[in-house]
């Protein structure tokens, strides 16, 4: 059996076997085996389409292949057959991370090529990218032309050894493709390549770089406009922190400015983190057929203990919700699409409820669920949530309007999620700057069994992580140190 069918077979005969004890509900995650970025998301023949880079085998990373779900609303998801598998000379050590574009009614990928001929001696790595094309948007034919970027289409300065995860785009009758690299100083940059046909493409030079000083490696890029205003995405690798920036061994990061793509020049004027959680990397966006651009990452971080991996749950690794991004007042705006609102159930309200000390309610509670809440702050100085709560677990958020700041504490989370970052200080706990509107903060908060996702004060801020509390840890409790009015409260259970 080929390596396409083999991993085909392998899902069908073993899927069942995995745990469900930490599954969620309503992120896209693959049937079995492990996950890391979303790739190809996009939109084709009226449905949503999000690949995945894949190890079906383990719940650990492995020569990767292309998982394939699609969906019509981007909450319910369709699990589709492995769409691409690494077995060719030029992908043989993995199908690494790209993107999709549609050509008169054909689906494309471009990915790159993963080629590591003697694991243990990097120098002999080469990464290069390919296509496949496929007319009924499952099954994948990688073209005869392939690599169509190689070797030898890079620039001197860039480390053939780096040079990944193609995002295809077309402006007018061109196609364009940004992809991540690595200077020969080390640090990152992105190089930008134009074609006429998705098959010869011609180098045009360098749109961004790092000059060793913002990260290295800079994986996953993106590009694309939001009214007048360019929009350019990617994931640098070992990048410092920055006061409460940048915490994680990785991030995600988004430039705004002015790109131009035949100087092929990007000025750029907002650099910011994208999300300020533990848990958010590889970040992909689509435009739709109502103009929305959409953004979806992997909900992990790398080199983290991953709890479904290291009990043998079989499975490891989830998506973010895609979440619709705008630019508001110079900032990227971040807010979960519209359509994760038809699957609310049991709906319960509050409003007006005054809290000082803490408070639980009478079903504000659950593992499954979304919670929508205004706070009037008054002379609070610390107030704030703990939620999937018993006697050992809590997961804490709140404001400190000493700091200015929104906090996120993950330390009582109920398994150890430790990984390379050795700063201390902030190894259960993320903060991210928040202003008070009108004295008023507003929380849309989703909870999925093993993640949170915060957002604040209507997408200005979001925060993404992962926890694994107990299945017990349901509770939610508000606290305060002075009194606060929770003007409204809305629970609703989240069911696919
Ligand atoms: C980012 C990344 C990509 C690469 C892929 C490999 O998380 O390292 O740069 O293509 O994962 O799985």
């Amino acid at each position: 059996m080929n390596k396409l069918e083999n991993a085909r077979d392998y899902i069908k005969q073993n899927k069942d076997r995995v745990n469900p004890a930490y599954r969620p509900e309503y992120h896209a995650a693959a049937e079995i085996g492990w996950i890391n970025d979303p790739n190809g998301f996009c939109y084709f023949n009226g449905e949503y389409h999000l690949f995945y880079q894949y190890y079906p085998y383990a719940s650990q990373w492995g020569p990767m292949h292309w998982g394939h779900i699609k969906s019509k609303d981007l909450v319910k998801w369709e699990q589709l057959p492995v769409a691409l598998a690494p077995d060719m000379y030029y992908d043989a050590s993995g199908c690494f991370s790209g993107s999709a574009i549609e050509v008169d009614g054909k689906l494309y990928l471009m990915y790159t090529g993963h080629i590591d001929p003697d694991p243990g001696n990097p120098v002999n790595i080469r990464q290069i990218q390919n296509i496949a094309v496929s007319e009924d948007g499952i099954n994948f034919e990688k073209i005869a032309e392939n690599p169509v970027i190689g070797t030898k289409d890079l620039p001197e300065h860039a480390l053939v050894q780096d040079f990944r995860d193609p995002k295809v785009f077309r402006r007018g009758d061109e196609f364009y493709t940004v992809v991540g690299s690595r200077h020969v100083d080390g640090s990152g940059q992105i190089l930008l390549y134009k074609s006429e046909n998705l098959i010869d493409w011609s180098y045009l030079g360098v749109l961004a770089r790092s000059k060793n000083k913002f990260g290295k490696m800079w994986e996953c890029p993106d590009l694309f406009e939001i009214d007048d205003t360019s929009v350019l995405i990617m994931s640098p690798q070992f990048l410092q922190n920055d006061g409460d920036k940048y915490c994680n061994i990785h991030s995600g990061v988004y430039l705004l400015g002015n790109c131009n793509l035949e100087n092929c020049s990007f000025d750029c004027n907002t650099v910011d983190e994208i999300d300020g959680g533990f848990d958010f990397y590889a970040p992909q966006t689509l435009l739709d057929e109502n103009g929305r651009h959409v953004m979806i990452a992997w909900m992990q971080m790398w080199d983290r203990t991953l709890p479904t991996n290291v009990k043998k749950h079989g499975w490891a690794g989830a998506m973010t919700l895609p979440r619709e991004i705008k630019i508001v007042n110079g900032k990227l705006h971040q807010i979960p699409v519209e359509e994760i609102k038809q699957y609310r159930i049991n709906q319960i309200s509050y409003n007006n409820i005054m809290v000082e000390d803490f408070l639980s309610l009478e079903g504000i509670e659950g593992q499954k669920i979304e919670l929508e809440l205004t706070i009037d702050s008054q002379e609070a100085v610390k107030f704030g949530l703990r939620l999937l709560m018993d006697e050992s677990n809590a997961t804490v958020m709140y404001f400190d309007r000493k700091e200015g700041k929104f906090i996120f504490d993950r330390s009582k989370n109920g398994e150890d999620l430790g990984g390379v970052e050795t700063n201390e200080s902030k190894m259960g706990i993320r903060k991210t700057a928040v202003e008070l509107w009108d004295n008023k903060l507003k929380l849309r908060i989703f909870i999925d069994r093993c993640s949170v996702e915060i957002f604040i004060q209507d997408g200005e801020r979001a925060m993404t992580s992962t926890v694994y509390p107990s299945d017990t840890a349901t509770n939610i409790e508000f606290f305060s140190d002075k009194q606060i009015i929770i003007e409204e409260l809305n629970k609703w259970e989240i069911k696919l």
